[in-house]
């Protein structure tokens, strides 16, 4: 069965036949009203969300189906104390497909090991958001009529921004990307992407400070919002908080052509002036998430029993008594898991839950 709990759990075919489907959705709406009728989808969100939990039930009812959940896990039998694994395994009885959201890092991982249908992360913790990533490659796709070949800018919170680390996981796979990481030094890229993405499968990036260096060069600028609730010293974040903000001036610079994407919601790291300028993808963005849901979900059902859309092989993962994953906002370290590792080719020993080295 295929989960998506990772950007790199679909085949770059997959993902590209994902956004292809949903290019197709967007051009026959009328043909998918019954698609999924009779259908359930699962929303459990653990964790604040206005976007990503109404498109995945927009997208549903989009299809003819029907979704139940919960927003507000407190009201759920998480309160009591209930596992993930045990939410997941209960609520597939009742569902087709689970969207999960939860602070935890490897949450919905845990999930899909035990679930009976297919999981699909809505963004855990500080780690991945690879639903968002499916959202940022079709609205590439639609902005510039391409993937491949483009300069993109990321600003902003790298270090925090799950939704920055899976669309650069998802862009790896793509021809002739340049990565350019606009950030202070608080809010930097975490090394593992550096390490594990970037350098091992030779994705160009650098470092800069400012946008107005580079911003003639980008074909795409990705903004993001500093993650203020991730952040464990208030003070690093009051110190950190208004360090990138985009207004028209600073886009005088730009390509005419340049998409602004944001994975939203902002703060105030995009002037709402800059709302009206052709160049601002960033509500288009917010629409290609649902048509990229649905697409999603359709997906996920058909290839469900095929086994050539199973799970990628993973390296080996093994128990070792002597180590600890050390990230707090671990599932690892929350429920009753068992530790798992593995080593990476250059040698570095991860936790499979949270990539977390250790
Ligand atoms: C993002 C998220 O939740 O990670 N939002 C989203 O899903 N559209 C970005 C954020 O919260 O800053």
């Amino acid at each position: 069965m295929k989960h998506l709990i990772d950007p790199t759990d679909f085949t770059k075919e997959e993902i590209d036949e994902i956004i292809e489907y949903g290019e197709y959705i967007i051009a026959n709406r009328e043909l998918f009203r019954d698609k999924l009728r009779y259908h359930k989808l699962a929303t459990l969100f653990y964790e604040p969300s206005t976007r990503t939990r109404l498109s995945f039930t927009s997208a549903m009812m989009e299809l003819g189906g029907n979704v139940l959940g919960f927003s507000d896990a407190r009201s759920s039998s998480v309160a009591k104390g209930e596992s993930v694994g045990d939410t997941a395994l209960t609520v597939g009885n009742f569902v087709d497909v689970i969207a999960m959201r939860h602070p935890l890092e490897g949450a919905p991982y845990v999930a899909s090991k035990v679930s009976k249908v297919p999981i699909i992360n809505a963004g855990d913790g500080s780690h991945a958001h690879p639903t968002q990533t499916l959202t940022d490659l079709l609205t590439i796709k639609r902005e510039l009529g391409h993937i491949d070949n483009i300069t993109i800018g990321f600003c902003g919170d790298l270090r925090f921004g799950r939704t920055v680390h899976s669309l650069i996981k998802a862009l790896s796979r793509y021809k002739g990307i340049d990565i350019v990481l606009i950030s202070p030094d608080e809010m930097r890229l975490p090394d593992y992407i550096k390490s594990d993405v970037c350098d091992k499968l030779g994705l160009r990036y650098k470092e800069v400070r400012s946008i107005e260096e580079v911003i003639g060069e980008l074909d795409v600028l990705y903004m993001t919002r500093v993650q203020k609730e991730r952040f464990l010293d208030e003070d690093e974040f009051e110190r950190v908080k208004d360090s990138f903000v985009l207004d028209c001036e600073k886009l005088k610079g730009a390509k005419p052509d340049m998409a602004i994407l944001h994975p939203l919601p902002r703060v105030n790291e995009i002037r709402q002036e800059v709302d009206a300028d052709p160049r601002a993808a960033y509500f288009r963005q917010v629409e290609n998430g649902k048509f990229v849901r649905m697409s999603l979900i359709c997906k996920l059902l058909e290839w469900k029993d095929d086994p050539s859309h199973s799970m990628p092989a993973h390296p080996e993962y093994f128990h070792d008594p002597g180590r600890h994953c050390r990230n707090t906002k671990c599932i690892c370290n929350h429920e009753n898991v068992t530790p798992l590792f593995h080593e990476t080719e250059s040698g570095i020993v991860r936790c499979v839950y949270c990539d977390s080295k250790v």
